[in-house]
């Protein structure tokens, strides 16, 4: 794994940006792994800044949201459809058409196995990007997630709902199931991108970078991809050894 640690939000999320419009420029139709959450926000900003300056065609960028809660109706603000409709397509300036969220009103199984399909059709994620939890999880994989898990239902852990609870107007609004990319389909994107800012993050990003075993922390199984960067803020990274 490699590391960026960055002394200001707009330039990490501006380095972790042009990661995506390198891939775009080479494959006009890649396919781009998509997250919600309040990481990957300056990686979205940076991405719409210098696809606008640069005049990049992305009539053809397909994209994969990593997550949905269960029995939210899409319609909800703050379902990831709309999540991701408010603040990737649109701000970044997507097909709409072209990208995809898993469906959180469908059976479980159905819907899995459908988006697992979906993927698999597109040539599969040419870049993932991801946040990670304080609980280390990536998507909805709470801890105890195998590794060799696909597109499934997972239930929130009370950490992870009190998380989300600021996106909502009480905690008990907050749905307590996900329906979430597993850690096998995660880890067969071709390059993944992790971002993590702010010192509620600092313990998971040193046992991610440690030794946590994946049954414990979900992003240590990030150690066994050939190609993952971390952008990290100084708080973020305060628990790393002071060698990194
Ligand atoms: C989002 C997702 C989650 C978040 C994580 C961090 O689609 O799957 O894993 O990336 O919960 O959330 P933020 O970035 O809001 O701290």
């Amino acid at each position: 794994m490699q590391l960026e640690i960055h002394d200001d939000l707009a330039a990490l999320g501006a380095a972790a940006a042009e990661r995506i419009i390198a891939t775009i420029a080479a494959k006009p139709d890649a396919v781009i792994g998509l997250a919600t959450g309040s990481s990957p926000l300056p990686l979205y900003a940076a991405w719409a800044a210098r696809a606008t300056a640069l005049s990049l065609d992305q009539s053809r960028v397909r994209g994969f949201a990593l997550d949905e809660y269960v029995g939210l109706d899409p319609a909800h603000p703050e379902s990831y459809h709309q999540v991701i409709a408010r603040e990737v397509v649109h701000r970044v300036g997507l097909d709409p058409a072209r990208v995809r969220v898993p469906d959180g009103m469908a059976p479980a199984a159905e819907a899995g196995a459908a988006y697992e399909a979906a993927i698999a059709a597109a040539g599969g994620v040419d870049v993932q990007i991801l946040g990670i939890g304080r609980n280390g999880h990536i998507g909805f994989n709470e801890p105890g997630s195998p590794a060799d898990s696909r597109t499934r239902q997972v239930p929130l852990t009370a950490e992870t709902i009190a998380d989300n609870a600021r996106f909502f107007t009480s905690p008990d609004e907050v749905p307590t199931l996900s329906i979430t990319q597993g850690l096998a389909t995660i880890m067969a994107a071709r390059e993944i991108l992790v971002i993590a800012t702010g010192s509620a993050k600092a313990a998971a990003v040193a046992a991610a970078w440690g030794d946590a075993p994946v049954a414990q922390l979900p992003a240590a199984v990030l150690r066994d991809h050939p190609n993952v960067t971390w952008f990290v803020d100084r708080p973020a990274a305060a628990d790393l050894p002071d060698d990194m």
